[in-house]
């Protein structure tokens, strides 16, 4: 049995396109990565999921039960830390997180061992007694993650965990994020590429309400990256660069690219799969005396992506 199975999830808020018929499976064990631009529609697909409000049409289960005809054993399934965490300032970190316990029902004799426990691991031992007004940012996150974690529930549902979170806080919550994932079975929205990467065993992208690409990260690269792409700074004649860079082995195209002033001098340059030429394109401006100033891979961007499974979608994927 599948942990969540969703079947033709659509909503509509009115006449404005929510999500659109979304089917998918996540099995006990994973954690999946919803990754998608703002109003792609990951935050109205995981309210569905936590039945914060129905489907327009569709279904999903989770954990067997149906979001629509059990809501309750859903929310008793599910541990969610909303796109906003409604927290109450003015109360310290452990007398929050008992509150929180009780209203999720941990039974009183349980109680204080599930907030320590929970406490213990999300790093909050140290600010038990702090007012959660007084904590930074991260530190907000995790009570939002510690307070999603109290009913000790099959799947979490995690709405942008690391939005607004320094780099270490980043690095902190994804490694909390791959621990809780070892044992439930965690699904969480994004729309920075390398989170997923970083954390997710499965990323979902979502362009526009609807379901476009749904596979492991290392496999969407490959299908992604077929042509690798490099920026080059240098200084020489425009033309004759161009000419002669795009000349080389396993080189496709070089663009300089427009886009201001200060771009003047770069160039981006489109390369064949496992071409492997930087070190002769390096070679060759070095050698004409075109003032070598930067020379590494562009990374993909998110936009890149949504263009590339758009049109490999339309077109049908292209041969490796
Ligand atoms: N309460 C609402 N009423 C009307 N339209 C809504 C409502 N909530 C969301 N939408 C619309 O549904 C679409 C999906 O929004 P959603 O919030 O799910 O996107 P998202 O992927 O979570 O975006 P973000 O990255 O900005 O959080 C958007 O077009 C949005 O305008
Ligand atoms: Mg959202």
């Amino acid at each position: 049995m599948y942990t969540i199975e969703a079947e033709h999830l659509t909503k509509f808020y009115g006449s404005a396109r929510g999500v659109v018929d979304l089917s998918f499976t996540v099995e006990r064990g994973e954690i999946v990565g919803f990754l998608g631009p703002n109003g792609s529609g990951k935050t109205t697909t995981m309210r569905m999921l936590t039945c914060f409000f129905p489907p327009t049409s569709g279904t999903a289960r989770i954990c067997g039960h149906d979001i629509v005809r059990e809501p309750l054993a859903v929310r008793r399934a599910i541990g969610y830390l909303p796109e906003s965490v409604p927290l109450y300032l003015d109360m310290p970190v452990r007398s929050y997180l008992h509150f929180f316990a009780e209203v999720k029902g941990v039974p009183s004799r349980q109680r204080r061992q599930r907030v320590e426990e929970t406490m213990q691991r999300c790093g909050l031992e140290q600010y038990a007694h702090r007012l959660i007004r007084k904590l930074s940012k991260g530190y907000r996150q995790r009570v939002g993650i510690a307070q999603a974690l109290l009913g000790d529930p099959e799947v979490l549902i995690l709405d942008e965990p690391t939005i607004g979170l320094d780099p270490r806080q980043i690095i902190e919550i994804r490694n909390l994020i791959k621990e809780l994932g070892s044992s439930r079975t965690v699904i969480l929205s994004t729309h920075i590429l390398p989170e997923v990467s970083m954390t997710c065993t499965r990323v979902m992208i979502i362009h526009e309400g609807r379901l476009i690409a749904i596979d492991t990260p290392d496999n969407l690269m490959r299908r992604i990256q077929q042509t690798p792409r490099i920026l080059l700074r240098a200084h020489g004649p425009e033309h004759e660069l161009i000419r002669t860079l795009a000349a080389l082995p396993n080189v496709r195209s070089v663009q300089r690219t427009s886009t201001g002033a200060a771009a003047l001098d770069y160039y981006q340059i489109d390369t064949e799969p496992d071409g492997q030429v930087m070190s002769e394109i390096a070679r060759v401006v070095v050698e004409a005396g075109w003032q070598l100033q930067e020379l590494r891979p562009l990374d993909i961007t998110l936009e890149q992506i949504f263009i590339q499974l758009i049109t490999d979608e339309q077109t049908g994927p292209r041969p490796c």
